[in-house]
């Protein structure tokens, strides 16, 4: 795997669970970033969401299986196999709801974060639900680029790390504080924010 464990296909988390339970949910537009095989986009579509999916493995399988389990959602959630660096030109100015961008952000180098964060600020009119891996978290322990200024902080883990987090992809992992500046920075005003016991950054913000 490049890209991590998907964690979405098994379990939701008190993030995902914060989305679902937006009060509007059964009305509202959701972009699920780095969507994965798509298990929240499923749920936000069960929840009665319309929901755009885009990640840059090749999902579309995996959803048309399960859009055939459940035709009623057909129309509601769509895939995009597509970069996310390409956001503006896929979008083509449409706008969202919610942003749900879990475990996906640090797999872009830091200057391609501050400017994909700056189009979404555009793009989505009320909340974003947002996650990223920890300079602090087990990951993090042996992260080659530990002591990099951010803007030069995009790298691949050795590799018995990156064979136990199942990473082969260059990554750039954030302190908190780091993370509240480019939230910040990129025009996000931030609700809440915890740190996981496994030391991924949480954030509701708008
Ligand atoms: C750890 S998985 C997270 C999946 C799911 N969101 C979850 O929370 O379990 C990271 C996902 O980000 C996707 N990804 C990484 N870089 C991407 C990019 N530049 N554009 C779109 N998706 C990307 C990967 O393909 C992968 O599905």
């Amino acid at each position: 795997m490049l890209y991590g464990v998907d964690v979405a296909k098994s379990r939701i988390d008190d993030l995902d669970r914060l989305l679902l339970r937006q009060s509007s949910m059964e009305k509202a537009t959701v972009l699920d970033l780095g969507c994965g095989s798509g298990g929240m986009s499923f749920k936000l579509g069960e929840a009665g969401a319309k929901v755009f999916a885009v990640d840059i493995e090749d999902y579309s399988k995996e959803f048309s299986i399960k859009l055939d389990l459940q035709p009623e959602l057909k129309g509601k959630i769509q895939f995009i196999h597509d970069d996310m660096n390409n956001l503006a030109s896929i979008l083509r100015g449409q706008t969202f709801d919610y942003c749900l961008f879990q475990r996906s952000l640090h797999y872009l180098s830091y200057e391609a974060a501050v400017s994909l964060l700056h189009d979404l600020n555009k793009l989505v009119t009320d909340k974003m639900f947002i996650s990223v891996t920890g300079l602090e978290s087990d990951i993090g322990k042996s992260y080659p680029a530990r002591t990099a200024v951010l803007s030069k902080r995009f790298a691949k883990l050795l590799p018995e790390e990156a064979k136990k987090f199942s990473i082969q992809a260059p990554l750039c992992l954030y302190q908190k504080e780091e993370f509240v500046d480019l939230l910040e920075q990129t025009g996000w005003k931030i609700d809440s924010i915890s740190t996981s016991a496994f030391g991924n950054h949480k954030v509701v913000c708008h």
